[in-house]
């Protein structure tokens, strides 16, 4: 009997009851010939073992084809199976693996990558240094949204309902980089909401699906020095009042440019598709939010000279 040790094997770790299938339907149309083992409500302990079987039956040519995407809803659990798929992977057992927590490293890296491109196309320069609130950050985008403008040294205010959630959030990133750069802040009222917004260049809307978090009004009164406003959420109401899913830069409000949740749809399923074409390719080698980032980045690259497509690390 002929063996197989080059086909395509993505092994899904999910943490959810259900995985999703709109990864595993991605998969499919970028890899028709490929196969999909699937394992839902994943624990730490579980992943051990199942890595531990993928790595040896097809000998060290098969792990080479053979890749792990871990996925699902809980970002903290997704966190502890990456950590200990590298513990137990050696050579020449080292598997590929994707880490997209239901689709939120995509997501905040095309989100944070927009923001970058329309900036640096208006003319106000790169993100170091610049104010950025993300509103309703405690979310698994909103987290990788600050990570991301962590990275790239912008300072970050980070909202929620409830001033624990947003500080811890806020620390959790802040520890990662040895900085004080994120702070996390309660907003709720009218007044909150303006107060987190009144020194933001840039606005990044994260919360839930279908909720409002920022009325124009408030855009209008607080947001003076806003020059970019994105959001995420494409589920009527939007985060941002009257921010048509569709912009690409255009004027929300004068002088205000804004960034749509299915413009940033559009480049999240760009940079899925080549992270997933990157981590099929490679014979290892950890696929997550600073490959996806840096795959965005590349994607929006404007014409200008002092665009620099690598970034630093945290
Ligand atoms: N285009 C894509 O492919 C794609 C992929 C993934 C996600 N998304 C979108 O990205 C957004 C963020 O996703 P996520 O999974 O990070 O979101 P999430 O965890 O569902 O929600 C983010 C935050 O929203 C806040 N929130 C929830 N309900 C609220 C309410 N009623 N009023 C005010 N705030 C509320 C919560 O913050 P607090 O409780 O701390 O206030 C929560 O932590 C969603 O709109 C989602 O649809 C898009």
């Amino acid at each position: 009997m002929t063996e197989h040790p080059s086909k395509k094997v993505f092994i899904f770790l999910n943490t959810d009851k259900h995985a999703s299938p709109f990864d595993i339907l991605k998969l499919i149309d970028i890899f028709p010939e490929a196969q999909i083992l699937k394992y839902e409500n994943i624990t730490v302990e579980d992943a051990e073992k199942i890595v531990y079987d993928s790595m040896f039956p097809r000998g060290p040519k098969g792990a080479k084809h053979t890749k792990i995407f871990i996925g699902g809803s809980n970002f903290e659990t997704i966190n502890k199976i990456l950590e200990k798929a590298k513990k137990c992977m050696f050579p020449p057992f080292e598997l590929a693996v994707i880490v997209d927590p239901n689709g939120a490293y995509t997501t905040a890296s095309a989100a944070v990558a927009k923001t970058l491109e329309i900036s640096l196309k208006k003319k106000l320069g790169n993100l170091e240094g610049k104010n950025v609130t993300i509103l309703a950050g405690t979310g698994p985008v909103g987290k990788t949204a600050a990570t991301l403008y962590a990275m790239e040294k912008a300072k970050v205010t980070l909202t929620s309902r409830n001033s624990e959630r947003a500080a811890a959030v806020a620390a959790a990133v802040n520890k990662k980089f040895k900085t004080e750069i994120v702070k996390g802040l309660k907003a709720e009222t009218r007044e909150e909401i303006g107060n987190a917004i009144k020194n933001a260049e840039i606005i990044l809307s994260t919360g839930a699906a279908g909720v409002q978090l920022l009325p124009l009004k408030i855009l209008e009164e607080y947001g003076e020095r806003c020059r970019i406003v994105a959001d995420v959420n494409a589920i009527p109401p939007l985060g941002v009042e009257g921010l048509d899913v569709n912009a690409d830069g255009s004027e929300l409000l004068p002088n205000i440019f804004g960034i749509g949740a299915l413009t940033i749809g559009t480049l999240k399923n760009k940079v899925e598709k080549e992270l997933f074409r990157k981590a099929a390719k490679a014979s290892k080698g950890i696929f997550d939010y600073k490959i996806a980032y840096k795959i965005a980045k590349s994607l929006v690259k404007p014409e200008t000279e002092w665009w620099t497509p690598t970034i630093p690390n945290p």
